[in-house]
């Protein structure tokens, strides 16, 4: 009745979560850090013949196992970046190969495909 009078320290249960939580979200977002690919814009249109070539080579390595190649120019840059996301870890390709993987994409779907021969 009469809760005023509480100490008002009663209330204030020392949890375990307060420490826990911390941790494992500190896990899961350095586990995320590692795990991601990200390209940014300037580095994948900046990028040389020979760095987007090695892109295309391992595209065509590393990405056709489980269906044909989609073209770079239908996904857009926050497209590929999901896509590696949810493929790049099936592949037995390596953070580096991914990541020259993604370089190649947003090059040729941003900028056009610099390696594309003409028909
Ligand atoms: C282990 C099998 C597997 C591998 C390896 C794989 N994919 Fe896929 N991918 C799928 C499946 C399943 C789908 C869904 C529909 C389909 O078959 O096209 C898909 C679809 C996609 C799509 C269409 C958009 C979407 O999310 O459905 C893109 C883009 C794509 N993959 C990109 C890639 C890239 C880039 C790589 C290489 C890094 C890759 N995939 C490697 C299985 C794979």
């Amino acid at each position: 009745m009469n809760a005023s009078m509480k100490h008002p320290e009663e209330n204030v249960r020392p949890s375990r979560c307060g420490r826990v939580l911390p941790v494992i979200f500190l896990l899961v977002s350095l586990a995320g850090c590692r795990m991601a690919v990200r390209v940014e814009r300037d580095e994948a249109l900046q990028a040389s013949g020979e760095q987007l070539a090695e892109g295309k080579t391992l595209y065509e390595l590393h990405c056709e196992t489980c269906h044909d190649l989609y073209e770079p120019a239908d996904f857009t840059y926050n497209e590929w970046h999901v896509a590696m996301r949810k493929y790049g870890p099936r592949t037995e390709a390596s953070h580096q190969d991914l990541h020259a993987i993604l370089r190649y994409l947003i090059r040729a779907s941003e900028n056009g495909d610099p390696l594309e021969t003409a028909p």
